[in-house]
């Protein structure tokens, strides 16, 4: 009997298909129902990907920035973290819910509510911008992408974590083969090259709305809008956590859940 287990963040199956409606222009975010289970489940020690792996690379990305967005901030932990390396930092989140976690977490920056595609910053506000595990929430990639170029200064940077989309595209997952003599594990890639949006089951109650795209469109959008890549990392997953001897397979351990990209917005 086959069987999927879980992927980056838990995605399972998808439960509708195409053409879903977003949360952009909505006032309300599917996220304030999801605030209070992703505040537990994925902050403050919680989650081994966040602390093994995506906390420290965005603090030695971030360091020395001055002035720090991020976008889809969350209960704030990125800019929590942008603040005690240092820099003034603001998070913006389209979860009121969300925002208010992050305002009594408190640890210096500010916390406001506002949509990726409409930024309430002027422009060349920051040196820095953070989207982290957001991207592949989002409808509209063009605006999100040139809002986030128009609030950079020429030289900024934007410090972007995505769920790999290649590795997660929908139904993706682990598979364990037990109909084979010796039996197999290894990783299923879905439809890859598909653009679609869908809701996904990432634990038992818990439904997200993700958009999967290539990495092409990412790489492209972004570049449209004036962002170039300058470095990219593909860290291994990490060897704590719920897949804890999983990940003693060294073909799993080395199929990356996440990707990060570092682009610059070019000098004008
Ligand atoms: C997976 S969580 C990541 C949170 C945070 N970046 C972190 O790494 O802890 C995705 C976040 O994107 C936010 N989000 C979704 N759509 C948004 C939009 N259109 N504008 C701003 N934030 C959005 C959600 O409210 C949620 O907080």
């Amino acid at each position: 009997m086959g069987g999927i287990l879980r992927t980056s963040f838990g995605r399972r199956h998808r439960v509708s298909g195409v053409g879903d409606e977003g949360d952009e222009g909505d006032d309300r975010s599917e996220w304030e129902e999801l605030a209070g289970w992703w505040a537990e489940r994925f902050s403050e020690g919680a989650d081994a990907e966040y602390e093994e792996q995506i906390l420290p690379l965005l603090a030695s990305e971030l360091a020395g920035s001055g002035r720090v967005v991020d976008i889809g901030c969350g209960e704030g932990q990125v800019a929590r973290l942008a603040a005690r390396g240092g820099a003034r930092s603001i998070g913006i989140d389209a979860s009121w819910s969300l925002v208010s976690i992050a305002r009594g977490r408190g640890g210096g920056p500010a916390f406001g509510r506002a949509l990726a595609t409409a930024l309430p910053f002027r422009e060349s506000s920051f040196d820095a911008a953070v989207v982290c595990l957001v991207l592949e929430h989002l409808d509209d990639l063009e605006a999100v992408a040139s809002e986030i170029a128009r609030v950079l200064e020429p030289g900024g940077r934007l410090c972007c974590v995505l769920n790999h989309p290649l590795t997660q595209t929908p139904g993706s997952g682990q598979i364990d083969d037990h109909t084979v003599d010796p039996p197999e594990r290894y990783w299923r890639v879905g439809p890859y090259l598909v653009e679609q949006a869908g809701v996904e089951q990432v634990e038992r109650g818990v439904f997200i709305r993700f958009v999967h795209r290539p990495l092409s469109r990412y790489v492209n959008a972004l570049a449209d809008a004036g962002l170039t890549i300058e470095r990219m990392i593909e860290p291994r997953p990490p060897e704590t956590g719920e897949d804890h001897g999983l990940l003693a397979d060294p073909h799993l351990a080395a199929v990356p859940r996440l990707l990060y990209l570092r682009l610059g917005r070019a000098v004008e």
